[in-house]
């Protein structure tokens, strides 16, 4: 047995809250920006988050409505993904809180900064990976905005790294489940992708 559910004979908020409870877990990433006055620096998690293209490297966010973050990205055309770990829990969620546009999250919530190397937005201190992207482009669809950002550097604490790359363990990375719930990391398997080839008929 199934319990079928149709978008269109739901209200809005109750489809929303369905599709965000199944599509999960969902990386954070943790938007930096800069507001066209080139000093207030925002800072704000957004879920809807993933790889958009491998060659270029491409990310892409959503915005559901026209939140700060994308008007500074729109208008500056700059932004970088901070890695939303797990010992920054606190701060990552007070930045999503609806602050005035004139109130940076950096400054409001106390959130250390450090200067990227390519854009302008800062990065966070305390996050152990940054991606500075430029805006690749922008994608309204309905109520949302997606932004295509190019990602231009990143730059990797060492700690995180073993033997040269990233380390799940170390990373210790955050994500969005239904509702207010957050995720952490479980059990981490490994398991290789079989060829075609070296399927075997038995
Ligand atoms: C874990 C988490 C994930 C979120 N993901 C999104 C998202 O993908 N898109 C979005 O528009 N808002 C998302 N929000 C809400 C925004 O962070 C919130 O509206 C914030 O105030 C936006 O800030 P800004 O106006 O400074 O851009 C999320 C909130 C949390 C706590």
């Amino acid at each position: 047995m199934r319990v079928d559910y149709s978008p269109d004979s739901m209200p809005t908020g109750a489809f929303y809250r369905l599709l965000t409870a199944v599509v999960v877990p969902r990386p954070i990433a943790w938007i930096s920006t800069l507001a066209p006055d080139g000093e207030t620096a925002n800072l704000a998690p957004h879920s809807f988050f993933t790889v958009a293209c491998t060659a270029p490297p491409v990310v892409q966010f959503t915005s559901v409505g026209r939140k700060d973050s994308l008007r500074n990205v729109e208008e500056t055309g700059e932004f970088v993904v901070n890695f939303a770990p797990e010992p920054l829990f606190a701060e990552i969620n007070a930045t999503a809180t609806d602050f005035p546009r004139d109130q940076g999250e950096f400054e409001v919530v106390g959130i250390e900064r450090e200067p990227s190397s390519r854009v302008r937005p800062p990065r966070v201190a305390a996050s152990p990976v940054a991606l500075e992207c430029t805006l690749h482009s922008t994608l309204r669809l309905g109520d949302s905005t997606v932004v295509f950002g190019r990602v231009v550097h990143a730059a990797v604490r060492e700690d995180v790294l073993m033997d040269g790359r990233p380390d799940i363990g170390r990373l210790r990375p955050l994500s969005r489940l239904g509702g207010n719930e957050w995720g952490t990391v479980g059990e981490v398997r490994e398991l290789a992708r079989v060829p075609y080839r070296d399927r075997t008929r038995d």
